[in-house]
Order: structure tokens, then sequence, then C-alpha cells
């Protein structure tokens, strides 16, 4: 099984990003223990984090005929990109939707994501966990199926 980790902007910051609400690992250390994880399932995980909507539309188009699920964190973009959404409609690949933070209980523009209605799951407010979680969602389903 191949799955594809894409983080979008800011995300590159986290650590020193408002640690109260995303916590004080980094990117790093958070791609780094996902990745021990996929060992343990002996699944194989690949990382990309972009500032660029149109590199993360790339990458996701790329994946197609290569990954078998999508785990993306889009950042600000998930209540912005149309054309995000898009990009994983096109290619049909299964994918979970993850929120360091409860967007929920943040400002009202945060209320609202492009992806949730269309994912095939949704992490939110469990911090870098609900990376993990999504993994275990991921290879769960696709051992299942
Ligand atoms: C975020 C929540 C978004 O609203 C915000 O723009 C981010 C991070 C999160 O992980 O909690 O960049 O996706």
């Amino acid at each position: 099984m191949n799955i594809l980790l894409l983080n979008g902007p800011n995300l590159n910051m986290l650590g020193q990003r408002e640690p109260d609400k995303y916590g004080t690992q980094t990117l790093a250390e958070i791609v780094e223990s996902v990745k021990a994880l996929a060992q343990q399932h002996a699944v194989s995980l690949d990382h990309f984090q972009s500032n660029a909507e149109h590199a993360l539309i790339d990458r996701v188009q790329q994946a197609l005929g290569k990954v078998d699920a999508i785990i993306i964190n889009p950042g600000a973009f998930t209540h912005t990109s149309i054309a995000l959404r898009d990009a994983l409609l096109s290619v049909g690949i299964p994918f979970y939707e993850v929120h360091l933070s409860n967007v929920h209980a943040r400002e009202n523009f945060r209320h609202h994501s492009y992806f949730s209605d269309i994912a095939a799951g949704v992490l939110v407010g469990m911090g870098s966990l609900g990376y993990q979680l999504a993994l275990t969602a991921a290879v769960s389903h696709f051992n299942s199926n």
C-alpha cells in the first residue's frame, strides 16, 4: 500500500507557529512519527509540504495510479480552495482530512471546509495524533477491501 501525506501552507512553521493552537512538535517530527507507524504496517509513505496551491494540486494529480490513500492537512486552503478539492475529486483517491486544531471552536471562517463532504474521514482537534489515526484508518480500510 502507498500513502501520500500532504501538508499545506504554513505547516512548515509548526513548532514555532502559534504553539497554543498547533503544539510544539515540528513538521519533521510529526512526519517522522507517521512514517514510523507506516513502517509498522509495511506501508510506504511519501510526504510533501507546500505553501503553493498549484504545487499541492500537481502532487495530487501525480498520485493517480500510484497512491492508494491520501492524508491531507490543507491548512488555510481548507477554507478557500475549490481547485484543490477538484484535484482530489479528479483522481478519485480516498483521502483523510486532518486538522491539528479544532477548527469548529475557532473563527467562523474556519468552520467551513471544501473537503469534509468528500473525505473518507475527517480528524479534527486531536493534534498530531490525527495524522496517526488517519493512517490507521486508511490502512484498515485498504486491508478490508
Ligand atoms: C489547520 C486549521 C486551518 O484553519 C489553518 O489555516 C491551518 C491549520 C489545522 O491543522 O488546525 O493552517 O489546518
